[in-house]
């Protein structure tokens, strides 16, 4: 577990993901999707049960090239990261991330130790080469962490995603390790 001093003063604890986080990490992820448009689900959309969640965390802790790590503060949990590659031998040097803050904490600092923490392992895990991720083309916060990060546009993804009648274009970023 490492813990950071966000800018509002207060710990932010990060670790991995355990099986005994799964109900709190399901509500808080319904609670993510109702309180921003960015992401791939809304509120009533997070389709995984706790048994499929519990699964997700039990598989991810057991792949060495994938992680899947939670923010706490006063050790309730307010933000996420995760990061999936392939088994495949010719895949697993790549993988996609995926982050989310509860709206309450944005801007205070928990986005940016999320990827601190993803960037630590990486970078003394020796097999990941490379971070992929897509990203709604107007969710400036979240482009602006990538790009402070190193990450760079690649692509993009027209229509990719489908939000109240509405299309919206998706870049794909990815940044590339040592
Ligand atoms: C994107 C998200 C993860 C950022 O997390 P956060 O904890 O608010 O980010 P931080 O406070 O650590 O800020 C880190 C960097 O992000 C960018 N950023 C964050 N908020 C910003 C804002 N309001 N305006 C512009 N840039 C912003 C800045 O580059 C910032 O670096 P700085 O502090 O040096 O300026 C968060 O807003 C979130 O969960 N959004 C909803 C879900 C989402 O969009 N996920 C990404 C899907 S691809």
């Amino acid at each position: 577990m490492l813990i950071y001093e966000l800018k509002n003063g207060m710990k932010l604890s990060i670790r991995r993901a355990t099986e005994s986080d799964t109900e709190e990490l399901i509500n808080m992820e319904a609670q993510i999707g109702g309180e921003s448009d960015n992401l791939t689900f809304g509120r009533d959309d997070f389709y995984l049960t706790e048994d499929q969640e519990r699964e997700f965390i039990r598989n991810t802790s057991s792949k060495e090239n994938c992680i899947f790590i939670v923010g706490l503060i006063d050790d309730r949990i307010i933000g996420s990261l995760t990061f999936i590659a392939s088994p495949r031998k010719r895949m697993m040097h790549r993988g996609e991330l995926g982050i989310a803050v509860l709206k309450q904490f944005w801007g205070i600092g928990v986005g940016n130790f999320l990827m601190d923490y993803l960037f630590k392992w990486i970078n003394s895990n020796g097999i990941i080469k490379k971070v992929d991720l897509s990203v709604r083309e107007d969710n400036i916060n979240a482009i602006n962490l990538y790009i402070k990060w190193g990450f760079k546009i690649e692509g993009r993804i027209s229509k990719g995603l489908y939000i109240n009648g509405k299309y919206y274009d998706l870049y794909n970023m990815g940044k590339i390790i040592g």
